[in-house]
């Protein structure tokens, strides 16, 4: 009654930015992202009827604060009737500090999830109950570029190309290293509810999707930068106009697109995207990615920076 999985954070280039459905935690939009391969976590599930209740280890160390998501995880998965569980989770990165930690937690705790208790899921079902828990986890279920699109009741995901089909690389800029202020569930609320450019975000979204969708098909890269980045600047002008307004950017982070800004104007292939959190994420081709570390590391503000290739989906592994 144990299993193991290792999921990688996936980085949106087409946001997901507000809920439909709060209690199913359906999506409003769409969205498209590229898996990572270099960040990483790793979940082990172990089901046991001696436990009189849950436990959640984080990098060793117990975490009461995230036990309730990590237990109402196991119970999408395994259903209310189930043993209690030790869970353990270590990420290389980190975590809750705007580096999608939870899309790769709630991927890992999934599939590890489904593998303590043998159940055979397909992907698709895998990937529904992980967006149960945190929309942009059932990303994560697939490697490469891959859409999350919103079907009737439910939502589908389609991957769009692989990891050796467009192997581009991500450099991330980490200008922060605390957790966030506020909560991706509750932002997405605040922003429905008072900001008011939500419901254009909202509108236009199909469109941004088609046209990064047509970009990915052509390897098209310049048409690809400037889809992202415009979506991206989009939905923290939906957090900014939104009361209280949210900022999750530092002064760092504002370095962070002059210094992608001026590699753009030597010719560099690069573009910036952020999601909730001051870090930047930098997309780029393999030929500049020393570059466009170098550059970034040496932006004042800068902490730490990390480089990570596109990666594969969610899967079961050996042992913790
Ligand atoms: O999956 P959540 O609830 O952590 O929300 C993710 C929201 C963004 O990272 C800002 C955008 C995205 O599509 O990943």
């Amino acid at each position: 009654m144990q299993a193991t999985a290792i999921a990688q954070p996936n980085i949106a280039l087409i946001k997901y930015w507000g809920k439909r459905d709060l209690d199913r935690n359906l999506p409003a939009v769409g969205s498209i992202s590229i898996t990572l391969s270099e960040l990483q976590t790793k979940v082990s599930v172990e089901l046991s009827d001696e436990l009189s209740d849950d436990v959640l280890l984080v990098n060793g160390d117990e975490n009461q604060a995230m036990l309730p998501r990590m237990s109402s995880c196991l119970d999408k998965v395994l259903g209310q009737n189930r043993p209690h569980a030790i869970i353990q989770s270590h990420s290389n990165f980190p975590i809750a500090a705007g580096l999608a930690s939870s899309a790769s937690a709630f991927a890992a705790t999934t599939v590890a999830a489904a593998g303590a208790s043998n159940l055979s899921l397909g992907m698709q079902d895998l990937a529904r109950l992980a967006g149960a828990s945190s929309g942009s986890a059932a990303r994560s279920l697939y490697g490469g570029f891959v859409e999350l699109k919103n079907a009737d009741d439910s939502i589908t995901l389609t991957p769009l190309c692989d990891v050796d089909s467009w192997p581009l690389q991500v450099v991330v800029a980490i200008t922060e290293t605390g957790p966030k202020a506020t909560g991706s569930t509750e932002a997405m609320e605040i922003s429905r509810e008072t900001s008011p450019f939500y419901s254009n975000w909202i509108s236009q979204q199909e469109h941004d999707l088609e046209v990064a969708r047509r970009a990915i098909e052509r390897r098209d890269f310049a048409q690809l930068a400037t889809i992202a980045e415009h979506n991206c600047l989009k939905m923290h002008s939906v957090m900014w106009a939104s009361r209280p307004p949210m900022v999750f950017w530092n002064a760092a982070t504002m370095r962070c697109l002059q210094t992608v800004r001026r590699l753009q104007g030597e010719g560099r292939e690069v573009f910036f995207t952020i999601d909730a959190g001051p870090q930047v994420k930098a997309v780029c081709s393999p030929a500049d990615v020393e570059a466009v570390s170098q550059a970034l590391s040496e932006t004042s503000g800068v902490q730490e920076i990390m480089t990570s290739c596109l990666g594969s989906g969610a899967r079961l592994v050996e042992s913790l």
